[in-house]
């Protein structure tokens, strides 16, 4: 079955066309931290050779065209198009990489075009219709209503009305078909209506007729709106194959052709070899590649050379029917900035982001029942332990203290692996200069606080007044603002973290080790004096020390000062006051370590925004 194409709305538009030319493009792999070690200390072989993943790689892609970069598995495809798309940095090629004749600026070309890498990465429990409309939001001027249309004709032009209201899904959360994720993506990189578009690998994983319809749609924007386009294929089929303009073979980096079908078959033809029947050109191509002359700027072939002149001209006609051909300095002139406000960005992230928990059951509905059951069950465990007096009273109080911000500290990491899932999205979206890194962090920081201050009351308000802990509102109050803090600063850690980590078994080592020794050092287990002074930073960088001093000037300190802790035939021994005396704890400290621990909250924040910064700014450079 066929799936219908339909014609596309350019508007009546003229876009900017834009031809991408490389010549001399090499890249090799960056040497590893080990190759520089070993080239310093090894006198014999001090440089291992490097390995050349593109080797001199000179070919073209034309607006009003598709050019299809073919080529086995390994041969270099994917890293060719990543070099287009400026997500490798024109600094660590040779060669160049020129856009409408003149050196590509990454910067602006990573804006106006739009790049769909292999790996979907979509957010599962958001809508289709939801995915593109944020997409929109972030990219286009014109708020709401411009966002809406232009996802309106997106959806048609994909074909994606049956399934505008499912949710993407994904894994054994099943959503829509590869197929439709796939066209979704695409999508995505298409709301601003670029004029470059580059995907890798558009058809790998559907069947024939969603492969067919994909490059069809992508063929139709083609000759209505003059894009240019570059994908990578693997094995397409005969119906596809006569869909593209023109061809790149690529094999070990090298190009063996460049130019059009036709043109392949009879360089094949000349080469001597017979295409067997059945079998379409290119993937004959790709099992002979050793067979075939490498075309090089040295080889010599009249030939071919007049053949290419005739396509040439043919393009050039193209050109000329309507496709205004841009020039560099209005790329530069175009090189778009941020479709919103810094404000307007939060607000659409912050939307994204609560969607996002609320439909994520695993942490909103068990982060909720977790507070609520551990609040009662603790609640029931330590019920009125103050009911009696004496230094076993005093311990399970203190030990109630130590074991709840044990609990609220590290239960706020299980968020490790949507922060981590998120961030290949944030990466794509911020290097496509969707919005800013801070816009990011503030929004994400904005959204946990009133979802954690809900989670802070339903623990709280259990487990207070079962416990039985200073009766009075404003010793509740402060409590549970403690709680609040402290699962805020538990997820600014996690967030830190996140953005640092390479991966979630890495993440949750690091982040479960330091937790440990947090608790170790909270003066808890070692008091201060007792803690070599080497180490004596930890207890000043531990999460648990300032909240469970919070606990303790709380609960016996202000009026609750006056209540006896333990006493000898009926004459008081230790005063709550004198108790906090004893532990060195001042009443001030009630205000100060908050500010301490808010301090912390920022500080977290901070790192994580440069942390983030400094990762975009890698892959921009
Ligand atoms: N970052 C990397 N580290 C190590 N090897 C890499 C890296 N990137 C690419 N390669 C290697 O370069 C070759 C080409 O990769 P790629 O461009 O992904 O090929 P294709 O897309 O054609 O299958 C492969 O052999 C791959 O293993
Ligand atoms: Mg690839």
């Amino acid at each position: 079955m066929e799936l219908p194409v339909s014609t596309p709305d350019s508007g009546g538009k003229k876009k900017g066309s834009y031809t991408i030319e490389t010549r001399n493009l090499s890249y090799a792999l960056p040497t590893s931290l080990y190759d520089e070690v070993s080239g310093i200390f090894c006198c014999k072989n001090p440089k291992r050779p490097q390995k050349f993943i593109i080797k001199d790689v000179n070919c073209e892609a034309r607006p009003g065209e598709i050019t299809a970069i073919a080529g086995p598995s390994g041969a270099g495809k994917t890293t060719l198009l990543e070099i287009l798309a400026g997500k490798i940095s024109p600094t660590k090629v040779t060669g160049e990489v020129l856009v409408n004749g003149h050196p590509v600026n990454a910067k602006c070309f990573r804006r106006l075009s739009g790049y769909v890498t292999q790996e979907d990465a979509l957010f599962p429990l958001l809508t289709v219709e939801e995915t593109l409309m944020y997409s929109a939001l972030l990219r286009l001027q014109g708020g709401k209503k411009e966002a809406a249309n232009r996802v309106g004709v997106l959806i048609k032009e994909l074909g994606l009305e049956q399934v505008a209201g499912a949710r993407v899904g994904r894994g054994a959360n099943r959503g829509i078909s590869g197929g439709e994720r796939r066209r979704v993506s695409i999508g995505v990189e298409l709301v601003h209506d670029p004029a470059v578009i580059l995907i890798d690998e558009p058809t790998s994983g559907l069947d024939s007729a969603s492969a067919l319809h994909v490059i069809s749609l992508l063929q139709v924007m083609v000759a209505h709106q003059g894009k240019t386009i570059v994908l990578t294929i693997h094995q397409p089929g005969f119906r596809i194959l006569e869909l593209f303009d023109r061809l790149v073979l690529l094999s070990n980096g090298g190009v063996l052709h460049n130019g059009s079908l036709e043109h392949l078959e009879e360089r094949i033809k000349f080469s001597g070899l017979q295409i067997p029947p059945h079998i379409n050109v290119l993937e004959f191509a790709i099992d002979v590649t050793g067979s075939i002359v490498i075309q090089t700027s040295e080889t010599p072939n009249v030939h071919f050379h007049i053949k290419d002149q005739g396509e040439k001209k043919e393009s050039l006609r193209k050109d000329d029917e309507g496709f205004t051909v841009s020039n560099h300095n209005d790329m530069v002139d175009k090189c778009p900035s941020y479709a919103n406000s810094y404000v307007e960005e939060i607000s659409i992230l912050g939307g994204r982001f609560c969607k996002n928990i609320f439909r994520t059951k695993q942490l909103f509905a068990t982060r909720i029942i977790q507070a609520l059951v551990a609040g009662f069950i603790l609640g029931s465990i330590f019920m009125n332990a103050d009911n009696n007096l004496g230094q076993v009273a005093l311990q399970t109080r203190l030990g109630f203290f130590a074991f709840s911000l044990t609990f609220l500290l590290s239960t706020m990491t299980e968020g490790l692996p949507i922060f981590l899932q998120e961030r290949t999205i944030f990466m794509r979206e911020t290097s496509r200069g969707a919005y800013r890194v801070s816009s990011y962090v503030v929004a994400n920081t904005i959204v946990f606080l009133p979802f954690l201050l809900m989670v802070g009351l339903l623990y709280t308000v259990p487990v207070y007044w079962l416990v039985g802990l200073r009766g009075s509102m404003d010793g509740f109050l402060y409590f549970a603002m403690v709680v609040w803090i402290v699962l805020l600063m538990s997820n600014s850690f996690t967030a830190c973290f996140s953005a640092l980590v390479p991966t979630f078994i890495m993440g949750t080592s690091i982040i479960a080790g330091l937790m440990g020794s947090f608790f170790l050092f909270s003066g808890y287990f070692l008091s201060k004096e007792k803690i070599p002074s080497y180490w004596i930073f930890m207890h000043y960088l531990s999460l648990f020390k300032y909240p469970f001093e919070c606990f303790l000037i709380n609960e016996y300190g202000g009026k609750g000062g006056k209540r006896c802790l333990e006493s000898e035939r009926g004459e008081c021994k230790l005063f709550a006051i004198d108790f906090l005396k004893q532990q060195d704890l001042k009443e001030s400290l009630k205000w100060t370590n908050l500010a301490v621990m808010l301090s912390f909250i920022l500080g977290y924040r901070v790192l994580c925004y440069l942390i983030l910064w400094c990762r975009c700014y890698r892959t921009r450079n």
